[in-house]
């Protein structure tokens, strides 16, 4: 291992490691535009200068592409290494237009901040600037060529990590151009990453611009709930409202990156047609009198007809925290409960946490160093489209990708990867299995192909038809939860409670529905006699499991209630007289909405009318253990918490 001295710091570093990345080891940060830790080198920017004293190399040299060696002295504060990295920011920002204040990156600008890190202050530069005409590049992102630094971070980005073709770069010497080759939408489903990734303002957020500044947002640590990966993101949140989604680093998950619809998919956080008050009898009431009202009725259902016919019904998008407190409300009233309402999606996630253990669950590095992967049953794109990166990772470093019985009904988007179309798994040629690795969709899986999976020896991925569905299925198999659907179809159930659980049409035509908790609108809530609001993943802290058995934290990053945009006058204007100005004109104590509840505290509010215990902490028994996990960590793996195996 090299060892090296970075300004008087003894530093010792794997082989292959670059002086940058050292120095960063020990708490240097070397100031860089085009080194990203995910992308490979392109030593463009020059930003990166550091002096070498004594050793192997010597001068002035760019510490992003220098590897570390023994025996070298860095200084990164020696004055021709400032010197350089001065005059570098004077030739970057010689086109610049300094628009700074009217650019919506202001604030969290990689090149405002090391342009004022570094002193440069005053222009002496007074010819004619550069000018690029801007792109329209679809509905989520802006263009805006002009600040480009040309560090080359935007194409690397799309083209080699996310293997899209329809942006790049073109021109030569003082005029180079990223953009599209012809204008129009971009097309890579992980487009929105050049907002996270262009250190200057060239690529934002159009679904969010001039609405806030960095500081005015609330932002906490999230997992995203779209699909069964789990993405780590950090949701900006301005006036109740959610501006933009960013990605946050996990290299255990999704990296530095996300996917665009984690990304752009958001407006039904803040869309007025969530239901903000409960309604009895689809009339707006009160919290406490909704409460009661939903009690009654499962009173009047029960001494009617017998707790066994009612269901308490939840779903794989309701949290760890949801699911283990629905279980104990259905105990108090001695109704079964139900996590899964079909009987496919039920028997996939049954099956995934019963087959998979801390050693066949595929983790992401396992896909990315897998040497054959098999996609199976999945449209990969929809289910899990981060792992679509760590298989074309796997697949430039020479792994064979083979797709079984060819593309699925409704895929629609192109793989970033080359496979080949095989008929059937028996084609794949695994070898020993060690660095085999099979990714199955979510949905119903006969047990001849889930032995099949396991005895091939590869490792699995078995994604799932929710963000907690894996947590869903643990907690039904350790509370014996029941599939819905066989309730039903044997005549048992006549009536559901239910907390952010989708039933498709058939099953709620058989089914009364005597109350329900959601955050979005439905066949249910339109239902339900009783409705009452519930919190979505920004408002609300919890848990949920991801695919490879993951659990990890979200906390809440805005309170609940409706954003101060569009909010109806009459919440901001005086009693007397209606005010159409900037609210809020009259301070009330209370949010206009902001009677959403995390699901869980709505289950326990309504066992305590029920006559139950009250539930401080829902975390408890087995899982309890899950209570002090970071928000800001990389999760963990139940496997030593909760053995399926044990539960079932
Ligand atoms: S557009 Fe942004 S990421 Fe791309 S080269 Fe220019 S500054 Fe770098
Ligand atoms: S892959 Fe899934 S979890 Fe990740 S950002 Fe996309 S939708 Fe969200
Ligand atoms: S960060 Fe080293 S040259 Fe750009």
């Amino acid at each position: 291992m090299p060892k090296l001295i970075i300004d008087d710091i003894p530093v010792e570093v794997p082989p292959g490691t670059s002086v940058l990345e050292a120095a960063r080891s020990v708490g240097i940060t070397i100031p860089h535009f085009c080194y990203h830790p995910a992308l490979a080198i392109a030593a463009a920017c020059r930003l990166c200068a550091v002096k070498l004293l004594d050793g192997p190399v010597k001068g002035i040299q760019m510490s992003c592409s220098l590897p570390a060696q023994d025996g070298m002295v860095v200084s990164t504060t020696d004055p021709e290494a400032l010197k350089m990295r001065s005059l570098v920011i004077e030739w970057l920002m010689l086109n610049h237009p300094h628009d700074c204040p009217v650019c919506d990156e202001g604030g969290e600008c990689l090149l405002q901040d090391f342009t004022i890190a570094g002193g440069h202050s005053r222009r002496r530069y007074v010819g004619k600037k550069r000018t690029f005409q801007n792109q329209y590049l679809g509905e989520g992102i802006h263009h805006e060529m002009n600040r480009c630094i040309e560090c080359y971070r935007c194409v690397r980005f799309y083209q080699e990590y996310a293997g899209g073709t329809d942006f790049g770069v073109t021109g030569s010497a003082g005029r180079v151009y990223f953009g599209r080759f012809a204008e129009g939408a971009l097309e890579s489903p992980f487009s929105g990453n050049l907002v996270d990734i262009c250190p200057t303002g060239v690529f934002t957020d159009k679904t969010g611009r001039f609405r806030a500044r960095y500081w005015d947002y609330e932002f906490a640590p999230a997992v995203c709930q779209h699909c069964s990966v789990g993405c780590n993101t950090s949701p900006q949140n301005f006036q109740r409202e959610l501006i933009k989604i960013v990605a946050r680093r996990n290299d255990q998950v999704n990296g530095w990156f996300i996917c665009d619809r984690g990304r752009f998919d958001k407006e039904y956080l803040n869309g007025p047609q969530r239901p903000r008050y409960p309604e009895i009898g689809g009339a707006p009431g009160e919290y406490r009198l909704a409460l009661e009202a939903a009690a009654n009725r499962i009173s009047e259902f029960c001494l009617q007809n017998g707790p066994a016919g009612l269901a308490f019904v939840g779903s794989g998008r309701l949290s760890l925290e949801g699911c283990l407190v629905l279980a104990e409300l259905a105990r108090v009233v001695g109704a079964p409960v139900s996590y899964f309402a079909e009987a496919a999606p039920a028997q996939g996630s049954l099956a995934a946490v019963r087959l998979l253990n801390e050693q066949n669950a595929a983790r992401i590095h396992d896909i990315e160093k897998a040497e054959c992967i098999a996609l199976f049953e999945l449209d990969l794109m929809e289910e899990g489209a981060m792992l679509s990166l760590a298989v074309r990772k796997a697949s430039l470093a020479g792994a064979q990708v083979f797709r079984v019985g060819g593309a699925r009904e409704g895929e629609k988007r192109q793989l970033p990867f080359r496979y080949q179309e095989v008929a059937t798994l028996d084609e794949v040629p695994f070898e020993g299995g060690s660095k085999g690795v099979v990714i199955c969709g979510a949905g119903g899986k006969s047990p001849e192909l889930l032995s099949y999976l396991a005895s091939s020896g590869a490792r699995l991925v078995m994604l799932q038809p929710g963000p907690n569905a894996f947590g869903a299925a643990l907690v039904s198999l350790e509370r014996k939860g029941a599939t819905l659907s066989d309730l039903v179809e044997s005549g048992q159930i006549k009536a559901v409670v239910c907390f952010e659980a989708d039933l498709p049409p058939w099953l709620l035509e058989r089914v009364e529905v005597l109350a329900c908790a959601d955050w979005k609108r439905g066949g249910l809530t339109e239902k339900a006699s009783v409705l009452l609001p519930t919190t979505t993943w920004v408002e609300s802290n919890g848990t949920s499991i991801n695919y490879e058995g993951r659990a990890q934290r979200f906390l809440r990053s805005r309170p609940a209630g409706l954003p101060l945009k569009g909010l109806d006058p009459k919440y901001y204007s005086s009693e007397t007289e209606a005010v159409a100005l900037h609210p809020p004109h009259v301070h009330r104590n209370y949010i206009p909405g902001g009677a959403e509840r995390e699901a869980w505290r709505v289950m326990a509010d309504l066992m305590l009318e029920l006559g139950g215990e009250p539930v401080n902490e829902p975390l408890t028994g087995t899982w309890g253990k899950l209570r002090d996990l970071d928000p800001e960590g990389e999760g963990v793996r139940i496997y030593d918490l909760v053995s399926a195996q044990e539960l079932s």
